[in-house]
């Protein structure tokens, strides 16, 4: 038994585990994380198994969750990485994912990145402009190397998700246009030795709910990799990137196994199956197997509005303030039933709102902020003088590790140094 469920009594557990009791447990204060590595691994092994015989590599975008137990965890399950800095590519290599299951995303790397990418021998550099393509053939030059790079494709695909999260389209800043990518392989082959091209990739955003924009994307980059291959050796992979969606309450179309599934029928149909082929799920990987648990420190009936206010804010998940996202917020101790109550963080911003939520006639001690694995604690801010929060990681039931909040103090401190 793992992930985010309800026991008997209708205590919030994970897995086994009530999370009031791991919260005792781990001595830690509201707010907190909480993963269930279990639920994560296995998680992993869905989705890997989506891919059936084909070769691949899941490059796992670090972006997510980049808490050590987690990575591996993932790590442990064969997962490489996709990372979009230095300080992720170190957190990756050090947490046991092999160089070679590497990619490196972004359309602002530093010199000193590229340089590190290059020295590491990554599965590749994935270039998102021309102009970059020509700044890793110099940064190859200058340490005397090859660099191994693959091309980010915009395929030019709109997709049905928040706008801040659609990156396959004709005015994102991601990706190689399809006008120029002729462009970009020129530089390549006028690179000599600095440069090889092994891969195509392309990412056309996060939260997808079905697998036809997933394709869609994907036959452009089947397109361009027979287009090369024509008369050009050198290609290992094609990438069609992440953006499996989870369920946050709603309901969710496809599952992430549906992609992979999807992904190797293509490479069939394509005549491309001698490719090895890369995914970069994040969310689907993560999002449902964290939790963050919070205090109510009161509640306010006015004016006919009945707020909860907790001690975890917008500081601590920016998704609901950032794209309108709607985390589900329970009782820790009891099921959620009506009425509900409006739920909001201490962070003097109107946006410091998680919506409304059915919580039950008498505010709790403590709530589940569900779905909280993926791009919270990565996205956390100290805003308002409030420490990034605390972590807990579970397997088994069991509390594996901490990562305590760094505390108000060190805050303090920091701000009075500056
Ligand atoms: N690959 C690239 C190049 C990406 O930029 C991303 C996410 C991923 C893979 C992984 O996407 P995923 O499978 O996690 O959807 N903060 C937003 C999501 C931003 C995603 C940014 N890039 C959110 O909380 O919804």
């Amino acid at each position: 038994m793992h992930g985010f469920r309800r026991n008997a009594q209708g205590r919030a557990c994970l897995g086994e585990a009530p999370l009031s009791e791991l919260l005792s447990q781990s001595g830690l204060e509201t707010p907190a994380y909480f993963y269930d590595l279990d639920a994560i691994a296995h998680e992993a092994r869905a989705l890997i198994a989506g891919y059936g015989n084909a070769r691949h590599v899941i490059a796992y975008a670090v972006k997510a969750n980049s808490a050590g137990s987690v990575v591996r965890t993932l790590a442990a399950e064969g997962t490489g990485a996709d990372v979009v800095s230095a300080a992720e590519l170190e957190v990756a290599v050090a947490c046991g994912i092999p160089a070679e299951k590497i990619v490196m995303s972004g359309v602002a790397k530093k010199d000193s990145e590229l340089d590190f990418a290059i020295s590491s021998r990554l599965l590749a550099i994935q270039a998102e402009s021309v102009e970059e393509v020509f700044r890793i053939a110099a940064r190859a030059r200058a340490l005397g190397r090859q660099a191994r790079v693959a091309f980010r494709l915009n395929p030019g695909v709109e997709i049905d998700s928040h706008a801040h999260i659609s990156t396959g389209h004709d005015k994102a800043k991601f990706g190689i246009a399809r006008a120029d990518v002729g462009r970009a392989f020129e530089v390549v082959d006028a690179a000599g030795d600095a440069l090889v091209a092994v891969g195509l990739s392309t990412h056309i955003g996060s939260m997808l709910g079905e697998v036809a924009p997933y394709l869609q994307s994907a036959r452009h980059v089947c397109e361009v990799a027979r287009a090369r291959r024509t008369d050009h050796a050198g290609l290992e992979y094609v990438n069609f990137g992440g953006g499996f969606g989870i369920d946050y309450g709603t309901g969710q179309a496809a599952a992430p196994a549906d992609f992979g599934r999807a992904a190797v029928e293509l490479l069939k149909t394509e005549g491309l199956s001698d490719l090895m082929l890369v995914a970069e799920p994040g969310r689907s990987m993560v999002g449902s197997h964290g939790v963050l648990v919070a205090r109510v420190v009161q509640s306010k009936v006015s004016a006919g509005h009945a707020w909860l206010m907790i001690d975890a804010g917008m500081n601590d998940l920016l998704r609901p303030a950032l794209y309108g996202a709607k985390h589900r917020i329970e009782p820790l101790e009891s099921e959620p039933t009506l009425p509900e109550w409006r739920v909001v963080g201490p962070v003097c911003e109107s946006s410091d709102d998680f919506g409304a939520h059915p919580i039950g006639p008498e505010p709790p001690e403590l709530v589940a902020i569900r779905d909280a694995g993926a791009y919270s604690f990565t996205m956390a801010s100290e805003y308002n003088g409030r420490a990034l929060a605390g972590e807990v990681f579970v397997k088994n039931g069991m509390i594996l590790g901490t990562s305590p909040s760094p505390g108000a103090a060190a805050w303090i401190k920091r701000r009075l140094q500056a």
